[in-house]
């Protein structure tokens, strides 16, 4: 075990020089998206690009599916939870997985949110990033793309954010992906962390 502890140690230094997902100092603090519209992001999104993480290498075919856990209050324009659902394919073993989750935003325009699994996170993922907490859609166009980012202190360390691109379909085009890398760079977050997705052969049932 402490082996293993040491072994992480030593991944987290060689990811701090190559990959910059961690900095010192504070989470950095990102304004809500202006005018969000909660039911426009709902639906289906399929995970594209995300920045490396080592815990998340074995999966694949990553999907969400946003849903209002209240009908009504989506009529009403209420802040309501989202009910997020987590599909996922193991490439190793090919089983598949789903996660349940709800999404609590800040304000009826946020599009800062509260998450919490309903099915505990196995602990290795809990460690370096938990897969509760705040998580934020910094920018979406609703149609073609969200870019998702959380970000976890590390107490006196610094902190550790991730980035994730979702796609209303499994790839994007040329135009559409240079939207995303634009939109990423006036955020002072660095493209180069993103590491394209594994979604070959996923099944259309997913
Ligand atoms: C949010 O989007 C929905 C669906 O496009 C639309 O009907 C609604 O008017 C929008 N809400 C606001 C406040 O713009
Ligand atoms: C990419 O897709 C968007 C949205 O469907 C479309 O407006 C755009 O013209 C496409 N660009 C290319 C190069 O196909």
């Amino acid at each position: 075990m402490m082996k293993l502890i040491g072994f992480g140690g030593f991944v987290c230094g060689f990811l701090l020089v190559t990959v910059g997902g961690y900095g010192f100092g504070r989470c950095p603090k990102y304004p809500s998206m202006p005018k969000f519209n909660l039911t426009r992001i709902l639906g289906d999104w399929y995970e594209v690009e995300r920045s490396f993480y080592l815990p998340e290498i074995a999966s694949g075919c990553t999907k969400l599916a946003f849903q209002p856990e209240n009908e009504n209050a989506v009529k009403l324009n209420n802040i309501f939870r989202l009910e997020v659902a987590i599909k996922t394919i193991n490439r190793l073993t090919g089983s598949p997985s789903i996660n349940i989750g709800y999404a609590t935003p800040e304000s009826s325009r946020s599009s800062i949110m509260d998450f919490k699994f309903n099915t505990r996170f196995p602990d290795v993922i809990s460690r370096l990033l938990p897969g509760s907490g705040k998580y934020q859609v910094l920018f979406s166009d609703y149609d073609n793309f969200a870019i998702l980012w959380s970000c976890a202190s590390l107490g006196p360390i610094g902190y550790a954010d991730q980035i994730w691109i979702f796609g209303r379909d499994r790839d994007f085009n040329v135009t559409i992906r240079s939207k995303i890398y634009d939109s990423l760079k006036r955020l002072g977050l660095e493209p180069d962390r993103l590491v394209i997705s594994k979604n070959k052969n996923c099944p259309i049932t997913l």
